[in-house]
């Protein structure tokens, strides 16, 4: 069985060195004599401490939130796949809402990164989700097969294995600032979408394999509502992330859950 995903996605957060160092220490000492056999951590600093972040408790490891889709070149301001992979990062967030909505990222574009972190070996995390205004007029699954059309097509059932999605909603981004959460119901619906759109696109046991996040305000209160009990594979957590203690502790109870179902 997989395991359990709890991706940190630290954004633009972390100021300096010393706040760099000191997140390192609370993730340290949170995680210290943690036994964690089902539970799986992911830390996505920026790309400025990804060196620092080397060296991650048993349990964690490293992620980066984007990365260019050429391997070098004439790319001012990019960091390349390339250079994650020599950084030590295991994991790619790519087309994350926040970057689609104020950056222009186009679905074609995501595609392109997902390519290339595939062929340098990294697990692209896909985060693809609609806004507000797209729920309200009752076309999320529309929105949703238009991004998974985008990512998935042409890939082989090998490549699309390695593939994770994260569903995140745009309106239930705690900086969204609607306040808003989805219901379970909301976020199982989806998950059966994604499902039934890899069973008829791929096969049945993909389907099943594939692993499939749900990130947007999670936090320790919600944890269970918003991912296992909607049938998730794990979550994709932003504000709360910055607090390394509350971070283990989901992994705690998300192995708790794991443990009990034994
Ligand atoms: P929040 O957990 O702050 O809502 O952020 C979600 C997110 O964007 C993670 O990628």
């Amino acid at each position: 069985m997989k395991a359990f995903l709890v991706v940190g996605n630290l954004k633009m957060n972390l100021l300096t060195e010393a706040e760099g160092e000191r997140y390192l220490g609370e993730l340290k000492k949170a995680a210290y004599g943690k036994h964690l056999s089902g539970v799986q951590g992911v830390i996505a600093p920026p790309f400025i401490h990804l060196y620092r972040f080397a060296h991650l408790p048993t349990h964690f490891h490293l992620g980066a939130q984007d990365m260019h889709w050429e391997k070098s070149g004439a790319a001012t301001g990019s960091i390349s796949s390339s250079m994650l992979k020599h950084a030590g990062v295991e994991y790619v967030l790519l087309g994350h809402s926040e970057r689609r909505s104020t950056l222009g990222e186009t679905d074609a574009l995501v595609r392109a990164k997902v390519d290339a972190a595939l062929r340098e070996n990294l697990v692209p995390i896909v985060c693809l989700g609609e806004t507000r205004e797209e729920r309200e007029r009752d076309t999320t699954t529309t929105v949703i097969a238009r991004q998974l059309e985008a990512t998935f097509a042409g890939l082989s059932l090998l490549q699309a294995e390695k593939v994770i999605v994260a569903y995140e909603p745009r309106w239930a981004i705690s900086t969204s600032g609607t306040g808003l959460i989805p219901s379970t119901t909301d976020i199982f619906q989806v998950k059966v979408f994604i499902r039934k759109w890899f069973t008829e696109h791929f096969d049945a046991k993909l389907a099943e394999r594939v692993r499939v996040l749900y990130g947007g305000s999670v936090n320790s209160i919600h944890l269970g509502s918003l991912s296992w009990e909607a049938e998730m594979d794990g979550v994709l957590v932003g504000k709360e992330s910055l607090f390394p203690r509350e971070l283990v502790k989901m992994m705690e109870m998300a192995e708790r859950h794991i443990q009990s179902l034994a």
